[in-house]
C-alpha cells in the first residue's frame, strides 16, 4: 500500500486504554462525521490494545472479547466503513501485545489474514515482548509481507518507539508510517522531550513511511488513562498540535470527542493547519539556526506551491524571541523578493522587512506562519 500524506484518525489508547467497547466504537464514528472531523481529514477510527481475548480460540485465530465486542468485528469494522471512515485495529511483534494480550509472533500470516477478513483498513504494530534473538527488522519484514498479500490494502503503522535505530531500517518493511518517539503524555515535559527527541530524526522523514510523533493529547485535560499524565493548557495543547502538524506527523486524536470543548475543536480542526501538515510535496523540515542558545526554535517546510511554512516555537519555560532570516531560503533582499507572512492561528498578515522576520514568544506559545514570496 502506497500512502502519499501522513495518515489521520482517532485511537481508543490515551483515553480510554482497556475500556473499549462496541458501543464506544460507534458512537465516536457518529461523532467523527457530526463534529466534521471526518471531512478535515481524520478518516481511520483506530482500536488500540486489549480488544480481545487473553488466549487464542482452538483454530489459532485471536477471539474478540465477547463483552466488549459482542457483535464480533466485522459487524464494528461494517458499522465504521458506513460512515464514510476507514477501521483499525492493533497488535504487536512480540508473543504478547503491550498489555500481555495475545501478539501475532509466529502467527503474522493467519492474523493478517483475520484482519482483512473483518474489513481491517490499518493495524497499528506494537513492540513490546519480542523475540531477543531475532531482529526487529525480520520481523517487522514479515508482518508487512503478510499484510501485502492478505488481499486487502491495510495500512501498517510500525510502532517502535524510534527503538533499535528503526529509522535505518523501518523502511524495509512495508509500514507507511513508524513511530520515532516514546510514547506520549498528557504532560508538557514529555511532550517537549518527543519534540527533541524528533531533531535528529527529521531527515528520515518522508513521504510513504512518514515519521509518527505518537497520537496527539490535545483535549484530554488530564481525563486520559491511567499514568498518563495530568493534563495541559489549551496554549500548550495548540503548540503540540502545531508542531506535529509542521513536522507532518500522522494525526491521531486521543482525547474522548464526545466531549470536547470549542477550544479543542477550534484546535482540531484549523483547516490551513491541517493543509501544512498534509502538504502535497511532503519536504523535508528545516531546522532554522538562532542568533544566541535561548532563543526559540524555529523551523520551516516549503510547500508543494511554493509558500513556505514558518514555525516559531518557544520549548523554553520563559519569554523568548525566534529570528528568522530570509538569507535562509535565499531570500536576500538582493533578490527583491520577501514574504508576506499570514498566521495560520490569529490571521494577521506582516510584510517582512529588512530580510529578517522577529518575534517573542511567551513561554510554551507557538506561532504558525504561511509565507508568500512577493516583490519587496
Ligand atoms: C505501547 C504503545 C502505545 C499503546 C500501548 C498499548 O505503549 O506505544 O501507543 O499502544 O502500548 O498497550
Amino acid at each position: 500500500m502506497i500512502v502519499t500524506r501522513p495518515p489521520m484518525g482517532w485511537n481508543s489508547w490515551n483515553t480510554f486504554e482497556e475500556n473499549i467497547s462496541d458501543q464506544l466504537i460507534r458512537e465516536t464514528a457518529d461523532i467523527m462525521v457530526s463534529t466534521g472531523l471526518r471531512d478535515a481529514g481524520y478518516d481511520y477510527l483506530v482500536i488500540d490494545d486489549c480488544w480481545s481475548l487473553r488466549e487464542r480460540g482452538a483454530d489459532g485465530r485471536i477471539v474478540p472479547n465477547p463483552e466488549k465486542f459482542p457483535n464480533g468485528m466485522k459487524s464494528v469494522a461494517d458499522y465504521v466503513h458506513s460512515k464514510g471512515l476507514k477501521f483499525g485495529m492493533y497488535s504487536c511483534a512480540g508473543g504478547l501485545t503491550c498489555a500481555s494480550y495475545p501478539g501475532s509472533f509466529d502467527h503474522e500470516f493467519l492474523d493478517a489474514d483475520t484482519f482483512a477478513s473483518w474489513g481491517v483498513d490499518f493495524l497499528k504494530y506494537d513492540y513490546c515482548f519480542h523475540s531477543p534473538i531475532m531482529e526487529g527488522k525480520v520481523l517487522y519484514r514479515r508482518m508487512g509481507t503478510a499484510l501485502e498479500n492478505c488481499g486487502r490494502d491495510i495500512l501498517f503503522s510500525a510502532c517502535t518507539w524510534g527503538a533499535d535505530h528503526s529509522e535505518d531500517w523501518i523502511k524495509e518493511t512495508s509500514a507507511s508510517m513508524w513511530r520515532s518517539t516514546n510514547d506520549i503524555h498528557d504532560d508538557w515535559e514529555v511532550v517537549k522531550s518527543l519534540i527533541r527527541q524528533q531533531f535528529p530524526l527529521i531527515p528520515y522523514q518522508s513521504q510513504g513511511c512518514f515519521n509518527d510523533m505518537d497520537m496527539l493529547v490535545v483535549g484530554l485535560h488530564g481525563n486520559g488513562g491511567e499514568n498518563i499524565g495530568s493534563g495541559m493548557t489549551d496554549l500548550e495543547y495548540r503548540t503540540h498540535f502545531s508542531i506535529w502538524c509542521l513536522f507532518a506527523s500522522p494525526l491521531f486524536i486521543g482525547c474522548d470527542i464526545r466531549n470536547m470543548s470549542e477550544a479543542t475543536k477550534e484546535i482540531l480542526l484549523n483547516k490551513e493547519l491541517i493543509a501544512i501538515n498534509q502538504d502535497p510535496a511532503s519536504r523535508q523540515l528545516i531546522h532554522l539556526k538562532q542568533d544566541f542558545r535561548l532563543d526559540a526554535e524555529a523551523f520551516a517546510r516549503p510547500l508543494a506551491n511554493g509558500d513556505i511554512a514558518i514555525g516559531m516555537v518557544n520549548l523554553n519555560d520563559h519569554k523568548s524571541r525566534s529570528v528568522i532570516g530570509l538569507d535562509q531560503f535565499g531570500l536576500n533582499p538582493g533578490t527583491g523578493k520577501t514574504l508576506l507572512m499570514h498566521n495560520v492561528w490569529t490571521g494577521e498578515d506582516i510584510k517582512v522587512k529588512n530580510g529578517v522576520f522577529v518575534r517573542s514568544l511567551e513561554a510554551h506559545d507557538c506561532e504558525i506562519w504561511r509565507g508568500k514570496v512577493v516583490d519587496i
